[in-house]
């Protein structure tokens, strides 16, 4: 099983690329079903979640030739099937798009229950009451979601909660229905806009996304389209923090700062130096950091996402920080194994971290619980005393393209081991 090896203590220095953002590129490659001509679909970041769900889209009868390591050319005029559940994707969150795709291009969808990293308990009961409200009928069978509509009608859907997923799900079945749909109470993330500006590519009329408020007049069909992802927020956020971190100075190219604005605030607020250009943010990590207060929140606010890399950026800050996680019930598991290198974290009710920060944490092996916990583990090895090894990176292949190869490009030790003698040899290397 692949493993990553770390040796911590160099800063990192240099200037890294940031790749598409995954969870603007996973409803963007679903919405190409929604047309019968050709989409391309560019700024694809290479990573597993979204090479699953290309997999997925081909199984369903669509005809997808990859044009370059991150370019797809999508054909969905030839779809023979409407049910999505093979192994991979039963594995995977946003697979429920397929829902809101299938449901407003052929108004019948059957997908796996979804899966993806365990943060805690994962609803998706505002997905079914907009589909519902919409006028389908959404049951469960044999774990999969099974939606079926004689026709879909705009309606007003005031969410009783802001979610990502729901917001771009019951845009995507929205599109083509008849009348208009008004969303309230939404999500305003980047990637929320990005799939808009997309699908408006194609024709769809949305309006108001990034707001509160977004509106949706259906139209009768949607044409092809090219376009290309947005940079990833969160990808950029992880970089960022591992400048401060490792106490280096890294130029974070390809970004939409605007993006970035609640991690570059903390990381400023924490005494780094954070300089914003047109398209890149540098950070420089000025030794010692001061303690903080996070709250993770919907956009605009501190991103959830972003929840670890932070707390183990402040896991060596100075004084007390406190870490409040508001939007998952489950995200804090990570902290038993940053306690295992040293950091002095407690965990209180399920969703609150108090930080004490030490002077420096230690190298050990620890396991990646999940894609965002794994890569702030990473960023904890590479600030830490020795050599860390990381278990289960597949969690992180998710959702980083070439995590290694851009970390090495900075300086950082890191290689990807199979086996003890790997291990020997990255030490040997590294001694
Ligand atoms: N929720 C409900 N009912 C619903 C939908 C959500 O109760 O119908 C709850 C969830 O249980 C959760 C909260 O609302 O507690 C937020 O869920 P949301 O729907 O906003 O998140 P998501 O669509 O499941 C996406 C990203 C996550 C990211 C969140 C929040 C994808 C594929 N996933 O998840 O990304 O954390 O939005 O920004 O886009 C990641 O990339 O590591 C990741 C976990």
């Amino acid at each position: 099983m692949e493993r990553y090896i770390v040796k911590g203590g160099a800063p990192l220095v240099g200037e890294v690329g940031i790749s598409g953002a995954k969870n603007a590129a996973l409803p963007i490659l679903a919405a190409s079903i929604l047309t019968d001509e050709t989409v391309t679909i560019d700024n694809l970041p290479d990573v597993r979640d979204v090479n699953v769900l290309i997999d997925a889209i081909a199984e369903l009868g669509a005809n997808i030739t990859r044009t370059g390591r991150h370019t797809v050319k999508i054909n969905c005029s030839n779809i023979t099937s409407i049910c999505a559940d093979n192994e991979y994707i039963k594995r995977m969150r946003a697979s429920y798009y397929l829902l809101g795709s299938l449901l407003g291009k052929y108004k019948r969808a059957e997908v796996s229950i979804p899966g993806g990293c365990n943060l805690g308990t994962r609803a998706i009961d505002q997905h079914i009451k907009g589909f519902k409200l919409l006028g389908a009928k959404v049951g469960i069978d044999y774990g999969k979601i099974i939606a079926g509509a004689e026709e879909l009608v705009g309606r007003h859907i005031f969410f009783d909660m802001v979610s990502v997923g729901a917001t771009i799900n019951i845009m995507l079945a929205a599109t083509l229905a008849k009348g208009t749909t008004i969303m309230e109470n939404v999500a305003k993330e980047p990637h929320i806009v990005d799939v808009a500006n997309m699908l408006n590519s194609m024709g769809a009329n949305i309006k108001g996304a990034g707001t509160d408020v977004i509106r949706i007049k259906g139209v009768e069909k949607l044409h092809g389209t090219e376009y290309s992802v947005i940079p990833d927020q969160i990808e950029a956020g992880t970089f960022m923090c591992a400048a401060a971190v490792t106490k280096g100075d890294i130029l974070v190219k390809n970004v939409i700062p605007k993006h970035l604005e609640a991690i570059t605030a903390k990381l400023y607020e924490i005494g780094c130096s954070v300089e914003e250009y047109d398209d890149a943010v540098r950070v420089i990590g000025l030794g010692k950091l001061n303690g903080t207060q996070i709250k993770t929140l919907v956009y605009p606010g501190f991103p959830t996402d972003m929840q670890p890399q932070m707390t183990v950026t402040l896991a060596t800050a100075k004084g007390t920080s406190t870490v409040i996680e508001s939007i998952f019930d489950n995200r804090f598991k990570y902290a038993d194994e940053l306690t295992r290198m040293g950091a002095n974290i407690k965990v209180e009710g399920g969703n609150i971290a108090v930080v004490e920060g030490v002077e420096t944490l230690k190298g050990a092996e620890v396991n990646a619980l999940d894609l965002r916990a794994g890569a702030a583990l990473v960023l904890a090895g590479l600030g830490a005393d020795g050599y860390t090894i990381v278990d289960d990176i597949h969690y992180i292949q998710r959702g980083y393209e070439d995590f290694p190869q851009k970390l090495t490009k900075l300086g950082g030790n890191i290689a990807v081991v199979q086996n003890d003698r790997d291990i020997k040899k990255f030490k040997f290397k590294t001694a």
